[in-house]
């Protein structure tokens, strides 16, 4: 599904920044991984590279058999629509639509049709128990509820790679307990590949697999 081969990325700035050297590791399709390591170390840029927000300076990131690294942002962008769901902390909702509007969004940008746009949100909703909570605003939901309709949002368009960027990061610990069920429970009944990064040791024991990163390096790889 997924193999990075020695892949680098240095950002070019006010001070050069070395935030991942020589990073190699594969991941198999439907696996649950996640990762982990302080503040700075890199997770972020990994996951980034993993989506094709960004590319390496060194290495192949290679995604269902395409080398993200060789392919410009166009290619890299439409490789993303179609292929991965990012969750974020922060949710990243539209604050003037409501939960289903958002979770529709994604289908809207691929030109889904309007009747099967609303019974794939339906059924997304459904599946992230919000049924009910459709036409809410996301200021007019919990912090938990707004991850869900990130989460929603997220498998709606049945894209196979998940990447969770610190989803459960904005969240008390039973709110957090809550989404991580949600995503095991999404990864046991789906084939979706899902890379967690967190900081969080119990979210990391839902999973798998946890990768550690230290100054840009992998330096643990596990399974639990
Ligand atoms: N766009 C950028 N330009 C320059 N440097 C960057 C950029 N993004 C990240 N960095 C630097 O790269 C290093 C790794 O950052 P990254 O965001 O991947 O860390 P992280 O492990 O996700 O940290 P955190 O747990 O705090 O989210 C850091 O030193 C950071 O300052
Ligand atoms: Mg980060």
């Amino acid at each position: 599904m997924l193999r990075l081969t020695d892949v680098s990325k240095i950002y070019e700035g006010k001070s050069q920044v070395k935030a991942l050297t020589g990073v190699s590791f594969a991941i198999e399709s439907g696996e649950m991984v996640a990762v982990m390591g302080p503040s700075g170390s890199g997770k972020s840029t990994l996951l980034n590279l993993m989506g094709g927000l960004d590319v390496p300076t060194a290495g192949s990131v290679e995604v269902a058999g395409r080398d993200l690294a060789k392919e410009d942002e166009e290619s890299r962008s439409l490789f993303r629509r179609t292929h991965v769901s990012y969750i974020f902390q922060a949710y990243h909702l539209m604050p003037t639509l409501t939960a289903a509007q958002n979770v529709a969004l994604p289908l809207h940008i691929a030109g889904v049709p309007r009747k099967e746009v609303d019974e794939r949100v339906d059924r997304a909703l459904q599946e992230v128990g919000l049924g009910a909570r459709d036409r809410h605003l996301p200021d007019e939901l919990s912090g938990g509820e707004r991850q869900r309709v990130a989460i929603a949002r997220a498998l709606v368009t049945g894209a196979a790679l998940l990447l969770a960027d610190e989803p459960t990061g904005n969240l008390d610990t039973v709110r957090g307990a809550e989404i991580l069920a949600l995503l095991r429970s999404i990864h046991e009944r789906g084939s979706a590949t899902i890379v967690m990064v967190t900081h969080d040791p119990s979210a990391a024991s839902a999973c798998d697999r946890r990768l550690e990163i230290r100054d840009g390096r992998l330096v643990g790889d596990n399974r639990n």
